[in-house]
């Protein structure tokens, strides 16, 4: 198979690995790629974001197979075009993309499905808004109903930080993103994510992740993408996981094939556990960024078929072989990040890296320079190792990171530390 993988980050760095491991693979493109990926597979320069121009390179480039990485393609509808022209895609359609794309339509079909979530209020008015958050008091979570790159959720410990959430939101901060606000109540507990395969009617888990978002050491300091993350995740136990499964993932499938725009490709199912009850904070409609790393050094090859049986619409026939493992990926980011920070730093070490089934550096900013590698984005590297135990994988992943040669390079030291 002729296979297009479009992003360009550390978790298309990993699909790309995983894919390239299958003998199915005949030739694998990266849209746009990264220095590390155009190491293993062509890179090419593409609008990813525009349909038509997706469907043009497929095409010109005798593509079967087009795995999407990151969100907003899908949300731009860039599967639909797809799809409807005859290409195998693995990834939602626009209108079931929605569960990422807008707070509230997931909140609406978790009202629908009867799923357990914080309890919620929506609203297109700022003082409405402002009211609801006087009479409901603090803690209280204020989120943007549109995508905004992961920045337009406020978990806010006073009214104060809520009432300026409002007016950041109303005032245009995040765009179009913040015309309309989701409320939540906001829950306690421990958060972990589970990864579940769809293929519009049957699911498949196919692991569990604990990522840390938070810049700081012992998850403190802003937000970010992910500076680590570990896999499986301890709190996600198997009566856990089966509860998630059955009262969340399962009635959100079945009410998204209800609604007639049935849900294809990975569910991310953001979830805070407390006292064995497992509730939906967040669906993402692609593979978490830097959950993906830890999961495909655990899947390896298998990935690649789990995805096609995905968009083929037999998942009812496929298996996943679990092997009782762990994995681990450290984030190494640039100085600053994720406020401003430099570009074009030299980054050395990275040659003389192991590369095998339990060690891999997964680049997610780098770019090639007068035969160097360099950073080219805030999170840079995603160092990535698998072992019998989540100690021995976390000692291999940081072992790799020492050998990193950047002084403007940051990693959190701690990343796994619940579980440990
Ligand atoms: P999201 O962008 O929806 O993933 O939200 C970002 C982060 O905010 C989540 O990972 C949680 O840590 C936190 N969060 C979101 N909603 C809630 C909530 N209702 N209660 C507590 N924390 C929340
Ligand atoms: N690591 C969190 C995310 O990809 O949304």
């Amino acid at each position: 198979m002729n296979i297009l993988i479009l992003g360009g980050g550390g978790r298309e760095h990993s699909l790309a690995w995983a894919v390239l491991q299958n003998p199915k693979c005949d030739k694998l493109i990266v849209a746009p790629g990264n220095a590390g990926i155009a190491q293993i597979a062509e890179c090419a320069a593409l609008d990813i974001e525009d349909p038509e121009a997706v469907l043009g390179f497929a095409g010109d480039n005798l593509i079967d197979f087009v795995i999407v990485g990151p969100e907003a393609p899908l949300a731009a509808g860039v599967s639909d075009v797809l799809r409807a022209a005859g290409f195998l895609v693995f990834g939602p359609s626009q209108a079931a993309a929605a569960l990422e794309a807008s707070k509230r339509f997931t909140k609406e079909v978790c009202d629908a499905a009867g799923a357990p979530t914080a309890g919620y209020a929506h609203f297109t008015d700022a003082e409405a808004a402002r009211a609801y958050i006087r009479t409901q008091g603090a803690p209280i979570v204020v989120k943007a109903d549109g995508l905004a790159a992961g920045k337009g959720v406020i978990v806010a410990m006073d009214k104060a930080t809520a009432l300026a959430a409002i007016d950041d939101m109303f005032g245009g901060a995040f765009g179009g993103a913040g015309a309309e606000v989701v409320i939540e109540e906001f829950m306690e507990g421990e958060e972990a994510s589970l990864f579940v395969l769809c293929d519009g009617e049957t699911i498949l888990p196919i692991g569990t992740a604990q990522d840390h978002k938070r810049i700081g050491e012992g998850d403190t300091g802003l937000n970010t993408g992910g500076m680590g993350a570990y896999s499986p995740a301890p709190v996600m136990t198997e009566a856990v996981t089966q509860k998630a499964l059955d009262e969340i993932v399962r009635p959100t499938v079945a009410e998204m094939a209800r609604r007639g725009t049935p849900y294809q490709g990975v569910l991310y199912v953001g979830l805070m556990i407390r006292d064995g009850q497992p509730r939906l904070v967040e669906y993402n409609v692609r593979f978490g960024d830097p959950e993906c790393q830890a999961l495909m050094l655990r899947l390896g090859a298998q990935a690649m078929d789990l995805m096609h049986a995905s968009a083929e619409g037999r998942l009812s026939e496929t298996n996943v072989i679990w092997a009782d493992d762990h994995a681990m990926t450290v984030v190494v980011a640039a100085q600053g990040y994720p406020g401003s920070y430099a570009k074009g730093e030299v980054i050395g070490g990275l040659d003389g890296m192991p590369e095998d089934s339990a060690h891999m550096a997964f680049h997610a900013g780098t770019a090639r320079r007068d035969g160097q590698y360099v950073s080219n984005g805030g999170r840079v590297l995603s160092i990535t190792a698998r072992g019998p135990s989540l100690q021995e994988a976390r000692d291999r992943a940081y072992d790799m990171a020492g050998r990193i040669d950047w002084p403007g390079g940051y990693m959190r030291r701690d990343i796994g530390w619940r579980a440990l």
